[in-house]
Parts: structure tokens; C-alpha cells; sequence
């Protein structure tokens, strides 16, 4: 699929601002500030300021819808798990978010995890909450960039002694160079029209 045209809708707090639903379902980013969410969203559409990014964790404060092709909308999304910031605003973004992935909209949540990290409880929490929900979900392996093809599959083998994926089902991706964004935009294109 090309990305011929992406735009910012907006941004919303509760569902009630969420733009009205398109005919095809969302595709929405979740995991832990500094993931790599927003820098994904840029990638893949190939617009370098599209979502905002930052090195510091809790960059993301609302859900931000954009608008593909004028076929389906991408959602950024707040992530969890920041350590420097006041709890009061971490719980309110951790609302927004959870409150997002709890919404009866059609999507498809991609959860994205640093391939050099060991999941968090976090982590693990969001994709049994997905599973007992049964809301569809797809792993996505970030930051490839940073490993070697030795490292990827070490990695993924610590990484399975806290969560189950086999590794065919999984997605890869490099917001440095693009790694895995044909793949992506390939599996979101799957989907359409469906
Ligand atoms: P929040 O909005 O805080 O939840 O974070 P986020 O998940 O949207 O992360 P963001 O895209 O803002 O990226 C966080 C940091 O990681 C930035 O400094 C990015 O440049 C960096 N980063 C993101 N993706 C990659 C990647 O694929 N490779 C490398 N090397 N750095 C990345
Ligand atoms: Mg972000």
C-alpha cells in the first residue's frame, strides 16, 4: 500500500471527541513511553512531523487521530509506564489511553516493544488485557536499528520467557531506516475493506 495522503483530524481526551468512525476499522499504537509509537507513525507515512516525538518519555499526551488515504484513521496514543512524571498526570494519560483501548471502535491494536527490552508488567498487562477482551493485536518489535541480527534473535528468545508470539506474527520496524514499514503498511492494507 502507498501512503499517498495523511493528515492530523485531531486530538480527543474521551470518546465522545473521537472523530465520527470511517468504514474501514483503526489501527492504533500502544506500549511504553519512549517506544517509538509516534516516530513509527512518521515513518510509515513518510512524514517526518506528522505525530510529535521526543527523547523524553510522555511526549504523547492525547489520542491523536490522522487520516490515511482518506480510507482509515492511525491513532496515536499516550504511552504507559514513564517514571518522571507526577503521578496525577501519569494516571490522567493512562486514563486516556485506557479508556481508548476499552472503546467499542473497530481497530486493530498494534503493541509495540523495544526488541532490547525485557517487557514490563506493563507490557504483559496491556496484551493479557487484549487477549481476555478479545480485541485483535499485533506485535510490533521497535527500534531494530539498534540490534544486530545475533542480538535480534537473543533478544527474542529473553524476550519469550514473558511472553508468548511465534516469531512469523510479529512485526519488525526502524524509524531510523524504515526497516519493516512495507511490512506494516502491508499487513494494515490486509485488513481493509473487511
Ligand atoms: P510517548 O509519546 O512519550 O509515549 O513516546 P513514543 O512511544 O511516541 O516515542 P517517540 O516516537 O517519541 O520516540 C522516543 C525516542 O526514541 C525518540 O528520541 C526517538 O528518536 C527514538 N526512536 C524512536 N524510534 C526509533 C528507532 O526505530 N530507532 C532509534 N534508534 N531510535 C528511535
Ligand atoms: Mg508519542
Amino acid at each position: 500500500m502507498q501512503v499517498k495522503k495523511s493528515e492530523f483530524v485531531k486530538s480527543a481526551v474521551y470518546e465522545k471527541d473521537y472523530p465520527e468512525e470511517l468504514n474501514n476499522m483503526e489501527f492504533a499504537f500502544v506500549g511504553r513511553s519512549n517506544v517509538g509509537k509516534s516516530s513509527l507513525i512518521n515513518s510509515i507515512t513518510g512524514r517526518k512531523k506528522l505525530a510529535k516525538t521526543s527523547k523524553t518519555p510522555g511526549r504523547t499526551q492525547l489520542i491523536n487521530y490522522f487520516k490515511i488515504n482518506n480510507q482509515f484513521y492511525i491513532v496515536d496514543l499516550p504511552g504507559y509506564g514513564f517514571a518522571k512524571v507526577p503521578k496525577a498526570m501519569k494516571a490522567e494519560w493512562g486514563k486516556t489511553m485506557e479508556r481508548y483501548v476499552a472503546s467499542p471502535r473497530k481497530k486493530l491494536v498494534f503493541v509495540l516493544l523495544d526488541i532490547r527490552r525485557i517487557p514490563s508488567q506493563e507490557d504483559m498487562d496491556m496484551l493479557i488485557w487484549l487477549d481476555h477482551h478479545n480485541i485483535p493485536f499485533k506485535i510490533i518489535f521497535t527500534k531494530m536499528d539498534k540490534v544486530s541480527n545475533n542480538e535480534k534473535f537473543k533478544c527474542m528468545k529473553d524476550i519469550k520467557k514473558k511472553i508468548e508470539f511465534h516469531n512469523d506474527d510479529v512485526l519488525f520496524h526502524s524509524s531510523l531506516n524504515d526497516t519493516g514499514r512495507e511490512d506494516i503498511l502491508n499487513y494494515i492494507e490486509s485488513l481493509l475493506n473487511k
